[in-house]
């Protein structure tokens, strides 16, 4: 579907204001102001990062992983939620409590709005990765900001998307290995790891896992388009 199509399709206000904003090169989700996330209404604005289909992917992996793996109900955390587009998606398929962080003060109005709107009940918490939290956790799900910040993005992605939710330092792979640094602290004796990749960090991932979570498997999933987009870490067979 072209943008216009899908502004015919989806916008509620005045094409013709919908399609300047357009021509200004503002994403389609934001002028629509919402998007279907794993047959979910997810408002998205300038606050947040628009959900992406490898993301549902991951959604999906984890949903088929739990409902496989865990029979009670579990504690979920999900470490920079944005829209809280993945946090929202595991509470309405899982027994579970839900737990999302983000830094982002004006990312969590959204996500908390977005829970409201999708009736679910999910403890948002505006913090630094997963700095004081107590709890325990049976799956630990994140969609970091993974991007270097010497790496080329397209011009739409990177003038409108908060580049708080895009970039990251050490290559982009600081979030993962700051994530994994203390996760012992905050994981259940059986866990489930979930995270989004850049399609070239798997093996980076992979040195910090042998170091901080030695006796655990990892794998990799590709996405639909072929590319090494997904890792899961855990300790169940
Ligand atoms: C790539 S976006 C993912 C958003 C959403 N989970 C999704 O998949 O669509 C990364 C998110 O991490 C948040 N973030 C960035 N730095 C953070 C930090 N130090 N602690 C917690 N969240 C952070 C950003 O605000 C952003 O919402």
């Amino acid at each position: 579907m072209t943008d216009i199509e899908y502004l015919k399709k989806y916008y509620k206000g005045n094409l013709n204001d919908a399609i300047k904003r357009l021509e200004n090169n503002e994403p389609v989700q934001y002028i629509v102001g919402e998007v279907d996330f794993y047959g979910n209404i997810i408002k998205v604005n300038k606050n947040v990062l628009i959900p992406r289909f490898e993301t549902e992917e991951l959604v999906d992996y984890t949903i088929k992983f739990i409902k496989d793996k865990f029979n009670k109900k579990i504690n979920i955390l999900d470490i920079g939620t944005g829209s809280g587009a993945i946090a929202i998606s595991l509470k309405k398929e899982i027994d579970s409590n839900v737990y999302a962080t983000d830094i982002s003060k004006d990312a969590l109005i959204v996500a908390k709005e977005n829970a409201i709107n999708n009736n679910v009940n999910i403890n948002f918490i505006n913090t630094n990765i997963y700095e004081g939290i107590n709890q325990k956790f049976d799956v630990i799900i994140s969609n970091p900001p993974y991007i270097s910040y010497d790496e080329e993005i397209m011009d739409i992605v990177k003038n409108n998307e908060p580049n708080i939710a895009l970039y990251a330092d050490n290559n982009g792979l600081y979030f993962y290995e700051e994530i994994l640094k203390n996760i012992k602290s905050i994981i259940n004796d059986k866990y489930l790891i979930a995270f989004e990749i850049g399609m070239t960090q798997f093996e980076d991932i992979k040195k910090y896992k042998e170091l901080y979570l030695k006796d655990s498997i990892i794998t990799l999933k590709k996405d639909m388009q072929g590319r090494n987009r997904m890792v899961f870490i855990t300790n169940i067979e």
